[in-house]
């Protein structure tokens, strides 16, 4: 179906045409004025020059040729040329219609659907989820959700940082602590245990005790990045602890984004291009891309119209080792050799831009992409404290994901085991879908480049702009619709009508924007505009609700006309929360 607006547009167009003048000058754009109209066209100020005509006179022409229009229920020329416009609630009508009847509403879809890699999440074996890996897993999980609904392919891919230094740590404080580990017997050839020799729970601790003793002792340090180079390069009982590593966290990384309803097609890591790295070099250096500088092995990525600095992309360090950068390059290698995709799509925290900005031109030098293929960095900003610095524990440390959902679910619950209404169990459950939804709207309602403060009072207010006032509004409509079920009313024979309150085709001008929310979502790899959208609707459905005698409409007909437009804000609703990966309860 065609956005609503460019119905308006080419209705417009026509009686321009009728009237004499170019059909490209009926663009239509929503009021500037809602106090007057609902859309507006300045078209015949923009040919008044051509024309050589007072733009006044042009606008009254083209009123007059609209005064039979099916489509316009007001055409007003006004000073000094506008042509103030509203819809017919009958065309409305008739579209709301139609977009019941099609699939996905209507939604306009792809001549050629295009196929994406996303690469989101990024989570760090060994070390817990923290805050910071939230927004990338909430941001792309919405994403991705968006561009498959509106007919694109996208392999989602969790590309885990499994590589680098961290596991080198963590097997050196494991061999601190029991150095009589067969592991690190290297004379050992028989099998290893199946069990990991530590505990999800313990290795999470391995990490940051690791971590901080390497940065008071320069001798740790150097055993760290041993045993990292020998996890690199192979030493069987160090590879069967990494595989252990591994394991265990990616088991609990899976319980996490489980509970934020994220799903990963791919669980692919650094790791598994390592193979990759000695043939991409290779083919660097034959080419002549990459040449040695200080003994390390860079590609220049500088570019003639550089403003900023650009420093070059480095592929080896000087002592052989790969890099971040490299097993960035070798995965764009990869997935073009196994996925052919228009295009690779990034999400990582905004202060990766130049580091992405250094990879893309450098896969783009090296060929290591088609000239066409897509590559796109969606930078997100920080979540902060009130305090407006980056979000912090109460006594100052990082925030753990799962803490944060556990207390944004007990305020959930507190909230709504108030009203008494929900056994305990049901309550729980509830309070869990609607902490999901108030923490996952908190975060993709701002646009992802801004950095945003978290506040669980705000965000977990059934008022304003948020999730639970979302799933509230939802809520109230599935409870109106099984009522009039009670009443004997059938949900399948209700039929809309042409609306008959200012209130009621609010609610149908919304519904009927639609396609246009979600297409420029989709564009703009923009959750954010799905948020809005579903802001305006919910508003314009609570003010309908709140102006309206739904269920003691007198006038069946009347009635049935109200639960078929309530209908179709339910199923509206539903399928963008579903598209932003959160959903609603059947009651709270
Ligand atoms: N693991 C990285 C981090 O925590 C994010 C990975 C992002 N993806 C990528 N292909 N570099 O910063």
């Amino acid at each position: 179906m065609k956005k609503l607006l460019d119905l308006i547009s080419e209705e417009m167009g026509k009686a321009f045409a009728e009237a004499g003048y170019d059909a490209s000058l009926g663009k239509v754009s929503p009021s500037n004025r809602p106090d007057l109209c609902e859309y507006q066209c300045n078209g015949a100020m923009a040919g008044a020059k051509q024309y050589k005509k007072a733009p006044l006179a042009i606008a009254g022409e083209v009123a007059e040729a609209l005064k039979e229009s099916e489509v316009f229920s007001q055409v007003t020329a006004a000073a000094p040329g506008f042509l103030n416009l509203k819809v017919k609630e009958s065309f409305l009508c008739e579209y709301l219609t139609e977009m019941r009847k099609a699939e996905k509403f209507g939604l306009e879809l792809p001549q050629k659907s295009k196929k994406y890699v996303l690469d989101y999440g990024g989570a760090n074996i060994a070390k817990p989820l923290h805050v910071g890996h939230m927004r990338s897993a909430v941001i792309g999980e919405s994403v991705k959700r968006i561009l498959r609904y509106c007919g694109h392919e996208v392999i989602g891919d969790v590309h885990m940082g499994d590589w680098g230094q961290p596991m080198g740590l963590v097997v050196t404080e494991l061999q601190e602590r029991h150095p009589d580990l067969v592991y690190f017997d290297e004379s050992y050839t028989g099998e290893y245990p199946e069990e990991a020799p530590f505990t999800a729970a313990e290795l999470e601790e391995l990490y940051p005790t690791a971590s901080k003793k390497s940065k008071e002792d320069e001798a740790y340090k150097a055993r760290a990045m041993e045993n990292t180079f020998k996890i690199q390069s192979g030493v069987r009982g160090h590879r069967a602890l990494w595989q252990h590593i591994l394991r265990v966290s990616v088991e609990d990384l899976k319980k996490n984004y489980k509970r934020l309803n994220v799903e990963f097609d791919l669980w692919k890591g650094e790791s598994d291009v390592h193979e990759l790295i000695p043939s991409m070099v290779e083919y660097m250096k034959k080419e002549g891309y990459a040449h040695e500088s200080e003994g390390a092995l860079v590609v220049d990525v500088k570019e003639e119209s550089d403003t900023k600095e650009m420093p070059p992309c480095m592929i080896l360090k000087s002592d052989g080792a790969a890099l971040y950068n490299t097993t960035d390059l070798a995965t764009i290698m990869d997935r073009m050799d196994k996925f052919d995709p228009d295009g690779i799509l990034y999400l990582t925290d905004k202060r990766q831009e130049l580091y992405f900005e250094q990879v893309f031109r450098c896969a783009r030098k090296t060929k290591l992409v088609k000239p066409e293929t897509e590559l796109v960095w969606m930078g997100f900003g920080t979540m902060n404290g009130k305090d407006g610095k980056p979000f912090k524990t109460r006594d100052g440390g990082v925030m753990r994901l799962e803490t944060l959902i556990d207390e944004t679910n007990e305020e959930m619950y507190r909230k709504i085991a108030g009203n008494g209404e929900l056994p305990e169990e049901e309550a729980k459950e509830t309070a869990r879908v609607i902490g999901l939804a108030a923490l996952k709207y908190g975060d993709l309602s701002n646009q992802a480049s801004k950095d945003y403060i978290f506040d669980m009072e705000k965000f977990t207010s059934f008022e304003g702009d948020t999730g639970p006032y979302i799933l509230y509004s939802i809520v109230r409509i599935k409870s109106i619709l099984s009522k009039y079920k009670e009443q004997g009313g059938r949900l399948e024979n209700a039929l809309l009508r042409p609306a008959q309150s200012g209130s009621e085709k609010d609610l149908a001008m919304e519904l009927a924007a639609f396609g246009a929310a979600v297409r420029g979502a989709c564009e703009e790899l923009a959750p954010h505009r799905i948020c809005a959208y579903i802001y305006d609707l919910a508003n314009a459905f609570n003010r309908f609700y709140h102006e309206t005698r739904i269920l003691t409409e007198a006038d069946e007909e009347k009635k049935a006309g109200f639960i078929a437009l309530l209908l179709l804000t339910r199923d509206v609703l539903e399928t963008c929360i579903e598209l932003l990966g959160f959903g609603a309860p059947e009651r709270m």
